[in-house]
């Protein structure tokens, strides 16, 4: 149970690159950091424009001195200080990633970034490599996992509650590009269509990674074996990039399973889906009913199991936060994971590894197995749309 109790010895010194006044997910951010007194905002490069970067800072109740013009300069100016930062969010689009998280290591700052993490499993794993280097966290903002009945749906799978995996049913879907009128007048939606920007994808990084992931916090044991991916650019002027993809998988253990994500499921206002079908039941969660989870036991009614409630399994009921009768939502999932990294980043300076062994959280190998979920389907994609198998960076150097 979380309770405002503080989890850690002192909040962390903590600076954002983007989020600024225009941004989209910038508030999350801050939504989830400075929830449970684990974060202190005090500096940022909050905007590429300058100005307006430091106008929104001093509107945030961060001292003008540090609002910084870009990355850079915060990170050799707060370098500088007793008191600078020592874990820094990255709230820009992704094709900055990689640099900026460089950046932030080389600085010696813990770094939590926003997803998919880089464009290739070779920069993802030359962070890994270089945060390893230097004893620092890397974070990944997948923040719909920190909705708490997942965790359910994980202990309920570990202790045989569903039989053996078969089937595993996902979907990301929304309509808000069903047209293309977005990507000439929003500015996140101009760059998510950007192969510069965006990367080798668009819904397949925007929307199916935070699906991935999930699955994979649900069901850690699942590899996939090999999949075929299906991509299409129903406004054509997105080519090569996809909005909307179809991704059937094979995993080792002889399940089966589909992702659909989309951004032009027209009308779709509610399309976050995960179904896992086993030998003997079912477990669905929904996006939109965060707080539920439906239990299908071949033969036996439906059951509803509640967030909040005293049967649910110690793992989900760590994080709980409000108590049954109300409601959590993503702002709670957000500061459970901005909560867990802060754990983390704390156990990592104390080197205590047994905390950091047992912390679920979204931590640097989640950020490159988002970029391999990427690759992997790009790749069976612009093949014709063929079955490849899976590869993941052990796999190309077994
Ligand atoms: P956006 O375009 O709405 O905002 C980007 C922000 O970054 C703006 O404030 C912009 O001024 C700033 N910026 C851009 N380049 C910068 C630089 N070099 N230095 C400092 N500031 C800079 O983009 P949006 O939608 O907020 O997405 C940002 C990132 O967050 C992307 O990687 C996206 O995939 C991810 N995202 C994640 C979500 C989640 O649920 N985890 C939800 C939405 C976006």
């Amino acid at each position: 149970m979380i309770n405002g109790e503080n989890k850690i010895s002192r909040p962390l010194r903590w600076g954002m690159v983007g989020g600024g006044r225009t941004g989209q997910v910038g508030y999350k951010h801050r939504t989830g950091a400075l929830r449970d007194k684990t974060y202190d905002l005090v500096a940022g490069a909050f905007d590429i424009d300058a100005e307006r970067g430091r106008d929104f800072g001093v509107n945030l109740g961060v001292d003008s001195n540090r609002c910084y013009p870009d990355f850079q300069t915060m990170f050799a100016e707060e370098a500088n200080l007793n008191e600078g930062i020592e874990v820094v969010s990255i709230a820009t689009p992704n094709g900055t990633h990689y640099e900026i998280t460089m950046a932030a290591l080389h600085a010696g700052l813990h770094v939590i970034c926003e997803k998919p993490l880089v464009f290739t499993t070779k920069e993802a794993v030359e962070i890994k490599q270089l945060a390893e280097e230097k004893g620092l966290i890397v974070g990944v903002t997948y923040g719909f996992s920190g909705n708490i009945m997942l965790l359910q749906m994980r202990a309920m799978i570990e202790q045989g509650k569903i039989g053996d995996i078969h089937l595993v049913d996902l979907q990301y879907t929304h309509g808000y590009a069903a047209t293309g009128d977005g990507d000439k007048k929003n500015a996140a939606q101009k760059w998510r269509v950007d192969p510069k920007i965006a990367g080798p994808s668009f819904v397949l990084g925007d929307l199916s990674t935070h699906t991935y992931y999930m699955s994979q916090l649900i069901m850690p044991e699942m590899k996939i074996k090999k999949l075929l991916c299906d991509r299409q650019s129903f406004v054509g002027s997105r080519y090569p990039l996809e909005d909307n993809a179809y991704v059937l998988m094979h995993y080792e253990n002889g399940a089966v399973g589909r992702m659909w994500t989309s951004a032009v499921d027209a009308g779709c206002m509610d399309g976050q889906r995960i179904r896992i079908v086993g030998s003997k039941a079912s477990l669905e969660w929904w996006d939109s009913k965060p707080n539920e989870l439906r239990y299908e036991l071949q033969g036996e009614p439906i059951q509803t199991l509640v967030r909040g409630t005293e049967y649910l399994d110690d793992l989900t009921s760590e994080y709980e936060r409000l108590g049954t009768l109300h409601q959590e939502g993503l702002s709670d999932a957000w500061a459970n994971i901005y909560l867990r990294i802060a754990i983390a980043i704390d156990a990592k300076k104390r080197g205590d590894e047994e905390i950091l062994d047992k912390l679920i959280y979204p931590d640097i190998d989640a950020g490159i197995a988002g970029v391999q979920w990427i690759e992997n389907c790009v790749r069976s994609a612009d093949n014709g749309s063929v079955w490849v198998e899976y590869e993941t960076e052990e796999s190309v150097h077994a």
